[in-house]
């Protein structure tokens, strides 16, 4: 093995991954720095402090370590490495005799994932940086075991991945190669060990980042926005300044909270404005009917808040109302809930393919903007997207005026038939099937037809709003930005 001289810096530049230097083992020598940052970078913002136990599998020369070692309170910092040889490099060239004395981290020298049982530690994190990119899915399921057996109930692990279209058939450890597995699969696994996978929308130079988090995790308070610092030292302040809030917010009771001065704070929208519509008391039930449907309560009040109104308007007008992405049903379960829907004498026309995005019609700037080949791999494989239309026809047999129209857009379009349409609402997470509806319907909408774009303003769905801007913009008219992530067009008096 190559060591540094004594009175040099040896930082192995110019040698490969796996070549016998303790920098160059683990990875390109050149990204060693980078490789540190972004993990404890990462880690910090997930919510990682001192006194948490950190659990570093596979830690190697100490690349990662040699920042947490110092950053933990001491005794909580865990590492397991087969090669001895890495993590005495580490010590000697990276973090220091000293620190070690100081900090005292605990190192087991193994390859097993059992070894990690004898620390009789409940793990409040775990790091797992560039060691599934080199595991057969044998290895990877009895570490993800082992992990979720040793983690806290609020804990989780990070660990990063090589997605790919087929699952490699390697076994065991596979070095200094590097295997790759469909999300899918990995997803599946976790769900094995009975961890919740989620991909993090953390830059790594060549693999992705995933959260294993056991069930109390609080991943809550980045979904559908940005992962960043700031975020979490707002939610970490917010936390700690709960016990100031004004007496007056403090004396309203817990079902009827929404009142003047109360932060609504969800679904990317962080609003102290009013929103006391979340205690109406025919919202909350339109809201519990929309839950009901979707098997899950995605937090998004303010959005169904602007679905309700826009349904409400557009039932005193002529036409039928129509969604394009309809899932489950949260937002029309909703919509039908708050209006009495066959009282109106109006058809809902819900077309879905319900089974997930058709590939077929996804734009580039959908795949390379948005990510939606991705994001739809991971909202079937997570059961967020149905798997087919039986799954949801129970949910509606509830009223009579409602047509499931099965299938991709465009080519279902033809079996709306509506003349007259009052009400469209597209929410497909991608934007030529939208593009496609709105074209399709625009000569039926009614002069003050609602459009609602569930998308068009949301995070990490830009390629929706540069299509529908394009749109707009051939017609002369603008769409109306809202700060919940949603567009919203009214069809003027004036336009063909
Ligand atoms: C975000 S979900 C819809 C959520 C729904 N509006 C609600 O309120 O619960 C997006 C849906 O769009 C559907 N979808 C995407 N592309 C489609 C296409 N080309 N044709 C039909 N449905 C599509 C997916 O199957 C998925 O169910």
């Amino acid at each position: 093995m190559e060591t540094p001289l004594d009175d040099q810096e040896s930082l192995g530049v110019g040698l490969k991954p796996g070549d016998a230097h303790y920098r160059a083992y683990v990875g390109p020598p050149e990204d060693y720095d980078l490789i540190a940052a972004m993990t404890f970078n990462l880690l910090t913002t997930l919510g990682l402090r001192q006194d948490h136990s950190l659990l570093d599998v596979g830690c190697g020369s100490l690349r990662i370590g040699r920042l947490l070692i110092p950053y933990l309170n001491r005794g909580k910092y865990f590492g397991v490495e087969p090669n001895e040889w890495l993590v005495q490099e580490g010590i000697k060239w990276e973090l220091g005799e000293a620190l070690v004395q100081t900090k005292r981290p605990t190192f087991f020298f193994s390859d097993s994932p059992e070894t990690i049982a004898q620390t009789k530690v409940s793990f409040d994190f775990a790091l797992a940086q560039s060691l599934f990119s080199h595991c057969g899915l044998d290895l990877i399921k009895n570490w993800l075991s082992a992990i979720s057996r040793s983690l806290a109930e609020d804990g989780a692990l990070i660990a990063t991945f090589l997605p790919g279209k087929e699952d490699s058939p390697r076994e065991g450890w596979v070095y200094p190669e590097c295997v790759s597995y469909r999300p899918l699969t990995v997803r599946c696994l976790a769900a094995e060990a009975g961890l919740r996978c989620e991909l993090l929308d953390w830059k790594h130079p060549k693999e992705k980042w995933l959260l294993f988090a056991a069930p109390k995790f609080d991943s809550g308070w980045f979904k559908d926005k940005p992962l960043t610092w700031n975020a979490r030292l707002e939610k970490a302040l917010g936390k700690k300044n709960e016990g100031n809030l004004p007496s007056a917010a403090a004396a309203i009771p817990a079902d009827v909270s929404h009142k003047e001065g109360h932060v609504y704070d969800q679904d990317g929208l962080r609003s102290i404005h009013n929103h006391e519509f979340m205690d109406d008391p025919a919202f909350r039930k339109a809201y519990e009917r929309g839950v009901r449907a979707a098997g899950d309560d995605y937090r998004w009040h303010w959005r169904v808040h602007v679905g309700l109104w826009a349904a409400a308007c557009a039932a005193r007008l002529e036409g039928d109302f129509v969604e394009c992405g309809v899932n489950r049903g949260f937002l029309c379960s909703a919509i039908m809930e708050y209006l009495d829907w066959d009282s109106l004498g109006k058809q809902f026309y819900l077309l879905d393919t319900f089974r997930g995005l058709d590939e077929r019609f996804l734009s580039e700037e959908d795949k390379v903007v948005s990510g939606a080949v991705e994001k739809n791999t991971l909202n079937l494989a997570s059961g967020a997207y149905v798997q087919g239309i039986e799954e949801v026809q129970a949910n509606f047999s509830q009223w009579k005026n409602v047509s499931l129209i099965e299938g991709p857009i465009p080519e279902t379009l033809p079996q709306v038939r509506a003349n007259k349409i009052a009400y469209l609402h597209l929410d497909m997470n991608c934007s030529p099937p939208e593009v496609a509806a709105i074209r399709f319907f625009w000569e039926c909408l009614v002069p003050g037809a609602f459009v609602l774009l569930d998308d068009y303003a949301y995070y990490g769905y830009f390629s929706q709003k540069s299509a529908m801007d394009r749109f707009a913009q051939e017609k002369g008219i603008n769409i109306l930005s809202l700060p919940t992530g949603q567009g919203l067009l009214v069809k003027p008096v004036d336009v063909r």
